[in-house]
C-alpha cells in the first residue's frame, strides 16, 4: 500500500504541472458516459497510467477515460479505479479541479475497498489519504505532502450542495432539499463533486446529492471511481452516505465498470432526515 500511494503521489504531482499551463481545446472523441473530453481529461489519464504501471503491487487499473480495464499484474493485489480530473469542465474557469482513486483489493467491489485517495488542485495542492480514517496532506516548500490533520464530521453541517439539473428532479427530492433549506442550509455547488465534498469536509458536513432525475434515473456518477471511494471516506470520517434508498452506497453492487447511482454523502443528521423522507 505505501509504494501504491507514493506513487499516486507522483502521479498527482505531476498532473498539477499540466494544470498550471492547460490547453483547454476539446478533442472530437467522448468517453463511455457520454461526456466531452477534454486534453486534460486524457493527459491525467495518461499521466496516471504510465505512473501507476510501474507499480508491481497493480493487478489492474480502471479509469473514467478508458472503456475497459487495463490488466497489470495478474498475481498482484490491488485494483486502482480512478477519475483522472473530476471536475474537468470547470478548468477553463480556473476553479478548483482534483482527481479521485479508488484502492481495492483483488476485486472491484464496494466491500473490498481498502483506501480512498483524493487530489484538489486549487490555490495549493492538497492530498486526502483515507485508510482508517481520512487525513489530509498539503504540498510544502519543498515539495513534499506535509500532514496537516484528520477529517473528522460533525454530527450535523450547514451546507447543502445540490446536483443534477433542478427541472428534472422529483417532487419529493425537490421537497427534500426545500427542507435543509427551510432549517438554515446554505446553497455551495461548484460542479466538482471532489470540490464540494472536501468543503463539506473540511467545515464539519453539510449534504452532497446527486440523485435519480427524470433524465438520468441511475444519476450521473460514477460507482467505481466516485461514489465508493467518497463514500468510504464520508462513513471512515464518522458521516454517512446512502442512494437514497439502501442504508449505505458501500453496499451496493455493480457488474458494469462504468456504472452510475444516485448518491447522497452527509453528515449523520442529513442522511438520517433523508431516510425518514419520501424519495
Ligand atoms: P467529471 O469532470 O469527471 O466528468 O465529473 C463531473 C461530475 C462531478 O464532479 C460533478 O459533481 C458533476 O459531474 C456535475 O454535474 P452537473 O453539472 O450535472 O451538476
Ligand atoms: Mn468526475
Ligand atoms: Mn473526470
Amino acid at each position: 500500500m505505501t509504494q501504491l500511494l507514493e506513487h499516486i503521489k507522483e502521479a498527482v504531482l505531476q498532473i498539477s504541472k499540466e494544470l498550471k499551463f492547460p490547453d483547454t481545446s476539446y478533442l472530437s472523441g467522448q468517453n463511455k458516459t457520454g461526456d466531452t473530453q477534454l486534453k486534460l481529461d486524457v493527459k491525467s489519464d495518461q499521466i496516471i497510467t504510465e505512473i501507476l504501471s510501474k507499480c508491481p503491487s497493480l493487478k489492474a487499473l480502471i479509469s473514467e477515460e478508458k472503456e475497459e480495464a487495463l490488466e497489470l499484474n495478474a498475481n498482484a493485489k490491488f485494483i486502482v479505479a480512478y477519475d483522472p480530473l473530476d471536475g474537468s469542465s470547470l478548468v477553463d474557469v480556473n476553479f478548483a479541479v482534483g482527481s479521485i482513486f479508488a484502492i481495492y483489493e483483488q476485486k472491484a467491489s464496494a466491500k473490498a475497498l481498502k483506501a480512498a485517495v483524493y487530489s484538489i488542485y486549487g490555490p495549493r495542492l492538497e492530498l486526502v489519504i483515507c485508510e482508517d480514517l481520512p487525513r489530509l496532506y498539503r504540498l510544502n516548500s519543498q515539495n513534499e505532502f506535509e500532514f496537516i490533520k484528520e477529517l473528522r464530521l460533525e454530527n450535523k453541517g450547514k451546507l447543502n450542495s445540490t446536483g443534477g439539473t433542478q427541472k428534472n428532479w422529483s417532487k419529493e427530492h425537490k421537497a427534500f432539499i426545500q427542507s435543509l433549506f427551510d432549517e438554515g442550509y446554505r446553497l455551495r455547488y461548484s460542479g466538482a463533486m471532489v470540490s464540494d465534498l472536501h468543503q463539506i469536509l473540511c467545515k464539519g458536513g453539510g449534504l452532497f446529492s446527486y440523485p435519480a432525475t427524470s433524465d438520468a434515473p441511475r444519476g450521473k456518477l460514477r460507482a467505481f471511481f466516485e461514489v465508493f471511494p467518497f463514500a468510504y471516506i464520508f462513513e471512515k470520517a464518522g458521516g454517512k452516505s446512502s442512494n437514497g434508498e439502501n442504508l449505505s452506497l458501500l453496499e451496493l453492487e455493480f457488474d458494469e465498470i462504468h456504472a452510475t447511482t444516485p448518491c447522497f454523502f452527509g453528515s449523520n443528521y442529513e442522511i438520517s432526515k433523508l431516510l425518514k423522507a419520501d424519495q
